[in-house]
């Protein structure tokens, strides 16, 4: 979504992250490792997938992600999926940027433009339809983890297997189409890269684990983080001294937390100055 977060006013917004690439390249595993550092990181965090994320759009996705590969006509699997998007968008995702939390989505609408492209919908069709339906709502950071299918596929094959899942459908559809799909969402990131961070998923899942939260930090820094610099700069100088507030953003929606040193809280005009400095704060003088 456009923007960054802000910890003026009402203008909080949190981030959207998505998580994107093949079967089997490990967007699942990596999605629990991911939100445990952002946490760390003092974020509202909110985990979800698609197809589904909601109970409507969950109720979708069995429609679509099992029987046979040619169950449904690629038009009208791409309303289904945008049906399903729609619901989770107004009932997940947007409530939870708008109160400044971290999404973070396993698969988005670059897994449509790469899967429903390759089943022969125009990627101005499935644009358009985004557009219209779906507010054009983009993510701020999408990880793609990429993937030879041949590897990815055997991946897939054996946790589907372990799992006795019936949610096979896309796995089913050949190694020549997958490749495809691999194609697609490389040449997404190669249009965008500024949105996308590419992850070589070959290598074992803690170093393709340790690249993709390296890309998150990344992100936050140009992001979220410049403007936490900012207020942490703005708090030095209100408290004064380099032992001054250590300042965390948490949850933009709701204010900053901040760690006040010791000392200042110890006498009246300690917590004067405090008092002060956040409210100079609060009202934005730190730029
Ligand atoms: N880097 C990796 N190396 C080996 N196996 C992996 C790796 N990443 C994931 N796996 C395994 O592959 C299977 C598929 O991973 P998963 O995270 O479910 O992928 P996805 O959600 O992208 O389909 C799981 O059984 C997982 O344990
Ligand atoms: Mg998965």
């Amino acid at each position: 979504m456009s923007g960054t977060p802000s910890a003026e006013g009402g203008a909080a917004r949190g981030l959207f992250i998505t998580i994107e690439g093949g079967e089997g390249s490990g967007k699942t595993g990596l999605a629990p490792r991911l939100m445990t550092h952002l946490e760390h990181l003092g974020f509202d965090t909110v985990r979800t997938r698609e197809p589904g994320g909601c109970p409507q759009a969950e109720e979708i996705r069995s429609l679509v992600v099992s029987g046979g590969a040619d169950r449904w006509s690629p038009e009208a699997e791409l309303l289904l999926f945008m049906a399903a998007r729609r619901e989770h968008l107004n009932r997940v995702i947007l409530p939870a940027v708008a109160r400044g939390a971290v999404v973070v989505c396993d698969r988005f609408l670059d897994s449509t433009v790469a899967y429903q492209g390759m089943k022969g919908v125009a990627e101005d069709t499935i644009l358009d339809a985004h557009r219209l339906l779906c507010d054009d709502v983009r993510p701020d950071l999408t990880l793609l983890l990429d993937l030879d299918p041949v590897v990815g596929l055997a991946r897939a094959g054996k946790r589907l297997a372990a799992q006795s899942s019936t949610e096979g459908r896309f796995e089913s559809m050949g190694l020549a189409w997958h490749q495809g799909v691999r194609a697609a969402f490389l040449h997404m990131a190669a249009r965008e890269p500024q949105r996308f961070a590419v992850i070589d998923a070959a290598r074992d899942q803690e170093a393709v684990i340790d690249a993709a939260l390296a890309a998150v930090t990344d992100r936050l820094r140009d992001g979220v983080g410049a403007e936490l610099a900012a207020i942490q700069a703005a708090a030095r100088r209100a408290l004064g001294g380099d032992e001054a507030a250590r300042v965390w953003l948490r949850q933009p929606a709701y204010g900053l937390g901040f760690d006040i040193p010791e000392r200042l809280l110890g006498t009246k005009e300690g917590r004067q100055r405090v008092l002060t400095a956040l409210g100079q704060i609060e009202y934005g003088v730190y730029s």
